[in-house]
């Protein structure tokens, strides 16, 4: 009698076992497979990355976006960087150098200032602060001129940094040709460059009811000159 209750004990700490076991198999087969799907959408990832990187590297059209430009906007945008720099003409140099005139101008285009090595070093292979090199140094600083003494971390909203180079330019450089619309740095862009476009105008359309007449007369500043292209 004792014996079967014994075994019955056994047989029972024995099926007990078998449901623990086949448990674990069951919730460690549901954490096999909720990360095999992890592992798909990780891969699936890797494209939409691909893609914001194909963005990144394609050149701005400027001779589409500068005549188009939010020079209002751009001066706004401008308030990041007045903790160093002053853009009046005969502005003093601050932590960093006055801006009067920079666009299309030389790299170290302030006698007096101490510029960094690494701003020397980047003079000897780009000596002129064209638009693309503007845009790249905006965008990330310290990567485009690596040890750079301009602590900024850079913008990376490309609309914005439109808008700042088209009021730059409007401070000193209006003279600085705005280059004539490249198809070369269309095609891929062709989606890209059509939304940025089309708020552009939308900004421009609003501009002469809602902004003040001195942002009005920037931007017709800047249309008088693209006729020419
Ligand atoms: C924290 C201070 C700081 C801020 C903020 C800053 N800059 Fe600078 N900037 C500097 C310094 C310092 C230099 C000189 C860099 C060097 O010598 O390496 C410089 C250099 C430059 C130059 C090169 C000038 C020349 O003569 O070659 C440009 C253009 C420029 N800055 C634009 C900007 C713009 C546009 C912004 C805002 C989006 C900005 N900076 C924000 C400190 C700053």
């Amino acid at each position: 009698m004792s014996g079967d209750l014994k075994w019955n004990k056994i047989m029972g700490a024995g099926l007990g076992t078998a449901f623990v076991i086949l448990v674990v198999q069951q919730v460690s087969g549901m954490v096999y497979h909720t990360k095999t799907p992890e592992k798909m959408g990780y891969f699936v990832d890797a494209p939409d990355e691909a893609a914001g990187g194909a963005e990144v590297v394609l050149p701005t059209d400027w001779g589409t976006v500068l005549p188009t430009a939010d020079i209002a906007a751009g001066q706004a945008a401008f308030a990041r960087c007045q903790a160093c720099h002053t853009i009046s003409n005969g502005g003093a140099d601050g932590i960093g150098p006055n801006l009067w005139h920079v666009v299309g101008g030389p790299v170290m285009h302030r006698a007096g200032f101490a510029y960094s090595d690494a701003m020397a070093k980047h003079k000897a292979e780009a000596p002129t602060w064209g638009y693309d090199e503007l845009d790249h140094f905006i965008t990330a600083p310290n990567r485009y001129v690596s040890g750079t003494k301009m602590s900024f971390a850079g913008i990376r909203d490309t609309q914005v940094r439109i808008n700042l180079i088209a009021y730059l330019r409007s401070q000193g450089s209006d003279g600085y040709a705005i280059p004539a619309p490249d198809p070369a740095r269309q095609p891929g862009a062709a989606e890209e460059a059509a939304p940025a476009e089309a708020a552009a105008e939308g900004a421009a359309a609003t501009e002469p009811t809602a902004a003040p007449a001195e942002g009005a007369a920037a931007t017709a500043d800047v249309q008088a000159t693209p006729p020419a292209a």
